[in-house]
C-alpha cells in the first residue's frame, strides 16, 4: 500500500464497522484472491533523460518512529512514497497520532495523543525498520512491545546489540510468544560499546538515549549518511547529539523534546540504483535530488568499470560507451562499499569483459537472487559470502521472481538490459523501497509496465 492509499483508506475510517475495516484492506473479504502483481519489461534500449530521486527510505523509517519523542507535532518532508513508509505511518496511527497528508511526501504527524505503546503485530512483521518503535517507545514513555520484525530475508538478522543498549540503559527486556517487551522506570546514560557495527543498533540506542539521565558514549556505531540524518532530526526536536558520522557518538539526554519541520536526505541507494540502469543500457541519465557526497564509493566502482560519472551539486549524470570493465568489489558499512548495492553492481559486472568478485561483507546469504540472474544468462559462482562473476556477452530476457527489495531492483535492471520480454514476479519487495519505479523509468525511456492479475482470474486462464 502506498501513502495515498493509505490516506483514501482514512477517509472511510470514521465510519466504524468490520466493512470499513474490509475497505481499509486489513480484513480480507471472505473468498478473496490474492492479486498477483508484476513487471513487464521490454529491454534494450538506453535509458536516457532524468530522473529524480526520493527521501531515504532508511532515514524515513527511523524518522517516523522517532517522532514520537516529541510528543507534539512533526512536518516531515521529502518522504518517499514506498510501502516501508506507509505501513510506518500506520503504525503512528494505530497507536493514536494524527496524521495530515500537506502534499505527496509531505506529512504533519502530531505524536502529543499517543497512548497506546504496543505496535499491531501484523504490521511490524511487514517491515524490519518496525523496531525502531521500541527505542521511541522507551525513549518516551519508559516502556514498547514490537512483535519480531519482518523485511528482507538476508540470512540471520539479530537484534541481540539493540538489547544489551536498551539494557546498559537501564531498560528491562523480555521477549515472548514472538514480541519484544521492553520497559525502564528511568533511563541512565551508559558508556556502550558495540560488538558489532550496526545501523538499526545505533539508531535504536540514540533513539531512547536522548531522553536518558547524563551522558551516553556510543562506540563502534554505524556513520552510514542516514545515522547522520536521524540524529540531526533528533536535535531539531531539542535532543543533544553529537558526533554522528564518526565512530563516537555522545548523547546528553534531556527532558523535553518537540515538534519540528524537518526534510529527509535523498535516497542514495535509489540514486545508486539509477546509476547503475543508466550504465548497463550505455544510457545518459541526469539524476536529481542527490547528495554527491553520499554517492561516492558508487561513484568509485562505476568509474572503475568504465562509467562516466559528472558530479554536479545536488544531481549527477551518469553514461557509459564503451565495455563494462570487471573489478572486486568487497561491502562494507559506510564509507565502504554498501551492501544494498551489492545486486546492482553484480548485474552490471554479468556483463563486464572479463572476470570480477563480489565478497558480501555484511550479510550471510545476499546472493539468493544468484539464481534468478543465472536465468538471465548470467554466469556467476557462488560460495559461502563470495560471488564469482565471468562477464557474458549480453543477459537474455526470463521470467524471474524478486528475492528481496534490492536484488528485486537489480532484476528490473536487468531486465531493462535484456533485448527482449523479461517479467519479475513478487514486486511487492520492491514496491517496499522504490517510489513509482516505473513511472520514473518510462520517464527515462523505459518500455516497463506493472500488471495486476486476480489470482482467481490467472487459476481461469490456466
Ligand atoms: N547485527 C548483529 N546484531 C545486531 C544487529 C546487527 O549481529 O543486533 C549484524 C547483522 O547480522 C549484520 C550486521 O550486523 O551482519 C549489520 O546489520 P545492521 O544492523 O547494520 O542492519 P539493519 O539495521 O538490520 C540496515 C538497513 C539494511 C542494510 C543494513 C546494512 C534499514 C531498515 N535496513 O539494516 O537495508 O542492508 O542496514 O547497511 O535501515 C535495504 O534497504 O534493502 C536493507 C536491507
Amino acid at each position: 500500500m502506498n501513502l495515498l492509499l493509505f490516506f483514501r483508506q482514512q477517509r472511510c475510517y470514521n465510519i466504524k464497522s468490520s466493512v470499513i475495516e474490509k475497505k481499509r484492506g486489513i480484513l480480507p473479504e471472505k473468498g478473496e484472491f490474492k492479486i498477483l502483481k508484476k513487471f513487464v519489461v521490454r529491454g534494450g534500449r538506453p535509458l536516457v533523460g532524468e530522473v529524480t530521486v526520493s527521501g531515504a527510505k532508511n532515514a524515513a523509517v527511523a524518522i517516523l518512529p522517532a517522532t514520537i519523542l516529541a510528543g507534539g507535532k512533526c512536518v516531515l518532508e521529502n518522504l518517499p512514497n514506498i510501502s516501508d513508509v506507509a505501513t510506518s505511518v500506520q503504525i503512528l496511527h494505530a497507536m493514536g497520532a494524527s496524521i495530515r497528508m500537506i502534499d505527496k511526501s509531505t506529512l504533519e504527524i502530531d505524536t502529543s495523543r499517543i497512548v497506546i505503546t504496543e505496535v499491531p503485530a501484523e504490521m511490524s512483521r511487514q517491515m524490519r525498520a518496525s523496531y525502531y518503535f521500541l527505542g521511541a517507545l522507551l525513549g518516551r514513555f519508559g516502556r514498547g512491545c514490537v512483535s519480531m520484525p519482518g523485511g528482507c530475508d538476508l540470512g540471520p538478522r539479530p537484534i541481540d546489540q539493540h538489547l544489551k543498549a536498551f539494557a546498559a540503559l537501564g531498560a528491562e527486556f523480555r521477549v515472548e510468544y514472538g514480541t519484544i517487551h521492553v520497559r525502564s522506570d528511568g533511563l541512565q546514560a551508559e558508556h556502550i560499546f558495540f560488538d558489532t557495527v550496526s545501523v538499526g543498533a545505533t539508531i535504536n540506542a540514540m533513539l531512547a538515549a536522548v531522553k536518558a539521565e547524563g551522558l551516553t558514549i556510543l562506540e563502534n556505531v554505524a556513520k552510514e549518511p542516514h545515522i547522520v540524518d536521524v540524529a540531526n532530526f533528533l536535535n531539531t526536536m531539542g535532543a543533544d547529539v553529537r558526533g554522528a558520522g564518526t565512530d563516537v557518538i555522545k548523547i546528553r539526554g534531556v527532558k523535553e523534546m518537540h515538534g519540528c519541520n524537518y526534510s529527509i536526505i535523498p535516497d542514495q541507494i535509489e540514486a545508486g540504483s539509477y546509476m547503475v540502469a543508466a550504465a548497463i543500457t550505455r544510457g545518459n541519465v541526469l539524476i536529481r535530488n542527490v547528495i554527491p557526497k553520499h554517492l561516492e564509493p558508487i561513484t568509485a566502482k562505476l568509474e572503475r568499470a568504465g562509467a562516466t560519472v559528472e558530479e554536479y551539486d545536488d544531481a549527477v549524470r551518469v553514461y557509459c560507451v564503451g565495455d563494462i570493465e570487471p573489478l572486486n568489489i568487497k561491502t562494507m558499512p559506510h564509507p565502504g562499499f554498501p551492501t544494498d548495492m551489492q545486486p546492482l553492481m553484480a548485474v552490471l559486472l554479468s556483463t563486464a569483459k572479463g572476470t570480477s568478485i563480489i565478497t558480501e561483507g555484511i550479510w550471510d546469504n545476499r546472493f539468493r537472487y544468484v539464481d534468478e540472474l543465472i536465468r538471465m544468462g548470467a554466469n556467476i559462482q557462488v560460495d559461502g559470502r563470495v560471488a564469482v562473476i565471468e562477464g557474458v556477452p549480453a543477459l537474455q530476457p526470463a521470467p524471474v521472481r524478486a528475492t528481496d527489495l534490492r536484488a528485486g531492483a537489480a532484476l528490473v535492471v536487468a531486465a531493462l538490459a535484456a533485448d527482449g520480454v523479461s517479467e519479475i514476479e513478487e514486486i511487492g519487495h520492491i514496491e517496499r523501497g522504490y517510489e513509482d519505479l516505473v513511472g520514473k523509468l518510462r520517464g527515462l525511456g523505459a518500455d516497463i509496465k506493472r500488471i495486476e492479475t486476480p489470482e482467481k482470474q490467472l487459476r481461469q486462464a490456466l
